[in-house]
């Protein structure tokens, strides 16, 4: 009996310690049971809701195993036990009781599900988010935007999610914004191949950097698939948006509409453009390096918002703001991304890209000087 008892405290005890000790996001940032957004919320209501029944079970179920244990005891001389055989009551409260049980969990969870595959409403920033082997590709339809393997988004405003992959199954998860969520592959049809979409729709509630990681096992690299949410006011989000190269909806650029003619396009096109070049430093290394990622091998996979097109590869517009080079295999450094650009299949196994003298992703080494790698590198870090 006394172990019985000491079974239960211990369970009590892991289950509340657990709960208690994975509270804090900045020594966990994955976890569950600090949300930020209104799914995350709901979902980590949801898992204490079904804690507490959880615990309400242990104990009662507990407290009726002791009591039969101790009341029923064998003593000297006492009589053996009466027989009994069937009860209607119990039997109808058991299967009831856990019935009801079930009910009341089932109804709000299936709920928080389908109010996270809703379609977009109104006002919602959507993104399209691409899985790949091993890296995601964010793209902002409205907005012109395309990044990777960092999604910015505005605090307080829906955001939503059309999820899919370019080659296998991957999966979306940010723990503080939502659960998991696949991305699925091309659906191969009678024109051709087909989308396959997967949604969800969160609000972050929080200002703040959410990180999150492919949820599948999707090959060799699946552990350095890994992504940050950036969640920013309304101002900020915009001005990240026209430091993408994105804008408005381009209905507003069909119509000039203004009447004083300095606020035209042309003109705050032509700002935008000298604070472009205005950021960028003139270091001479830097130069070096813009010259090189335009004339070799970089271009032909890699987008730079204004500079190349390539599309293979993760888009590099702004880089220098990236939190990690490799979709989270390294800290964003000069000498960090030297050492990528150098050998990524060192770092990053199977990455499909080439070093500078190893082949990669079916491509001959690049051939680039170790002096051209640091500025190519240099060249990268100073997009911001
Ligand atoms: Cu993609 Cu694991």
């Amino acid at each position: 009996m006394a172990r019985c008892a000491g079974r239960s405290l211990g369970a009590l005890s892991i289950g509340l310690s657990a709960l208690v000790a994975a509270c804090g996001a900045e020594r966990h940032p994955q976890t569950t049971l600090d949300p930020a957004s209104d799914i995350a919320r709901d979902i980590a209501g949801l898992q204490a809701m079904i804690f507490w029944w959880i615990l309400g079970v242990l104990v009662v179920v507990t407290a009726v195993l002791v009591y039969v244990l101790f009341r029923f005891r064998q003593r000297p001389g006492a009589p053996p036990p009466r027989r009994i055989h069937g009860n209607n009551t119990l039997e109808i409260l058991w299967t009831l009781g856990p019935a009801v049980i079930v009910a009341l969990i089932l109804v709000p969870t299936v709920r928080t599900i389908f109010r996270s595959y809703q379609e977009a409403p109104e006002g919602a920033v959507r993104v399209e988010a691409i899985g790949h082997q091993w890296w995601w590709e964010f793209r902002y339809p409205d907005l012109g935007v395309v990044t990777a393997n960092q999604i910015h988004v505005p605090v307080g405003r829906p955001v939503h999610l059309s999820l899919s992959s370019a080659d296998v199954l991957h999966n979306f998860w940010a723990p503080r914004l939502a659960g998991k969520r696949y991305t699925y592959p091309r659906l191969p049809g009678p024109g051709g191949e087909r989308e396959n979409f997967n949604v969800l729709l969160f609000t972050v509630e929080e200002p703040g950097a959410y990180s999150g990681q492919c949820a599948e096992f999707c090959g060799t690299s699946h552990a350095h698939m890994r992504f940050r949410v950036v969640a920013m006011g309304e101002r900020a989000f915009d001005d990240w948006v026209a430091d993408m190269g994105g804008g408005g909806p381009p209905a507003a650029e069909e119509d000039p509409g203004g009447i004083e003619p300095e606020d035209d396009g042309g003109a705050s096109a032509t700002a935008t453009a000298q604070d472009t070049v205005a950021r960028i430093p003139s270091d001479a290394q830097v130069e070096q390096g813009r010259a090189l990622f335009a004339a070799r091998p970089c271009v032909a996979c890699h987008a730079v918002q204004g500079v190349s097109q390539g599309a293979l590869g993760p888009s590099l517009t702004r880089f220098g703001d990236r939190w990690s080079i490799g979709a989270g295999a390294l800290a964003n450094t000069q000498e960090n991304l030297e050492a990528w650009i150098e050998d990524p299949g060192a770092i990053k196994p199977e990455a499909k890209m080439p070093g500078a003298r190893v082949a990669g992703g079916g491509m001959p080494p690049t051939n680039l000087t170790d002096e051209e790698v640091a500025a190519i590198a240099a060249y990268l870090l100073s997009l911001k």
